[in-house]
């Protein structure tokens, strides 16, 4: 298998495991409730994944109803399209956020997870979900602020240089701050935004913030900000926190809602 497949593979593989864990299947079902999805409607989830949010989607639109679900990473789509087998509402496409393959003014409703830090140009992402939007038609989006970790850690200067090179990683890693005026200049009304905190003050795998550290702290290696071993040391004491009870991490995800 080619590399860029074989990170395409990882990757989806890695979602399927942390984005099954408690803290986010709570953040799911608080964007499920906020897009209040009724039976026969037409809903676009940017960015799906390997499905988790269509699956639940399609079970709330019903059969005569209809999700599409969209990713850039072709094995997102293998997994969600297993997923959603059994449900012929739900249909997944390859493909990136910068033209949604959609008429004008045809969709009930857009979500979008945990995606937009990645795109290059959020403007243009939101001109599309707004043509893709019929009148009145609901928009979620779901975004975390990385800039805003909390963490109990004795080395707080490499615990900085860590997180300053994991921000560097994406295009907009503290993008909630700047998107309720974002969708203001793009036509969207009614905008709402509320904080969605995962907090851990546990360091076990149940956690988001377990694998969390670990790819952080990879990627802090990669990036040359630190060592191997002081990586394993900077780990080792998250280990001693979770044994002596003072183990606390705390990040905020934001909702956004809005209308057309
Ligand atoms: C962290 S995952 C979130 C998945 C899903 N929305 C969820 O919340 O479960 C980010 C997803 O966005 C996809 N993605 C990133 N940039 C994209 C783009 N420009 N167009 C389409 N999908 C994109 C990735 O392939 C990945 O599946």
């Amino acid at each position: 298998m080619p590399q860029n497949s074989k990170n395409s593979a990882l990757e989806a593989k890695e979602l399927e495991r942390s984005y099954k864990l408690a803290d986010i299947v709570k953040q799911r079902q608080h964007t499920l409730a906020t897009l209040a999805l009724q039976p026969g409607e037409k809903v676009f989830d940017i960015g799906c994944g390997v499905g988790f949010l269509a699956h639940e989607m399609a079970f709330l639109v019903g059969k005569s109803g209809q999700v599409i679900g969209f990713d850039q990473n072709p094995q997102m789509i293998i997994h969600a399209k297993k997923r959603c087998e059994d449900l012929p509402q739900a249909e997944f496409y390859e493909g990136d956020a910068a033209q949604l393959p959609a008429e004008d003014q045809t969709l009930d409703a857009v979500s979008c997870t945990q995606v937009l830090l990645y795109v290059k140009d959020v403007p243009n992402v939101l001109s599309e979900m707004r043509r893709i939007l019929k009148p009145g038609g609901r928009l979620v989006i779901v975004e975390t602020d990385w800039r805003g970790v909390v963490l109990n850690c004795a080395d707080d200067a490499l615990t900085n240089k860590i997180f300053s090179a994991w921000d560097s990683t994406v295009p907009s890693p503290n993008l909630p701050v700047h998107l309720s005026p974002l969708l203001k200049k793009h036509g969207f009304s009614q905008i709402q935004v509320e904080a969605v905190p995962i907090l851990n003050t546990e360091y076990t795998p149940s956690n988001f913030s377990y694998d969390m550290m670990k790819w952080i702290t990879k990627n802090a290696v990669k990036q040359g900000v630190c060592n191997e071993a002081q990586r394993g040391i900077w780990l080792k004491e998250l280990e001693e926190r979770e044994r002596t009870g003072s183990y606390f991490f705390c990040v905020n995800r934001f909702l956004f809602s809005a209308k057309i």
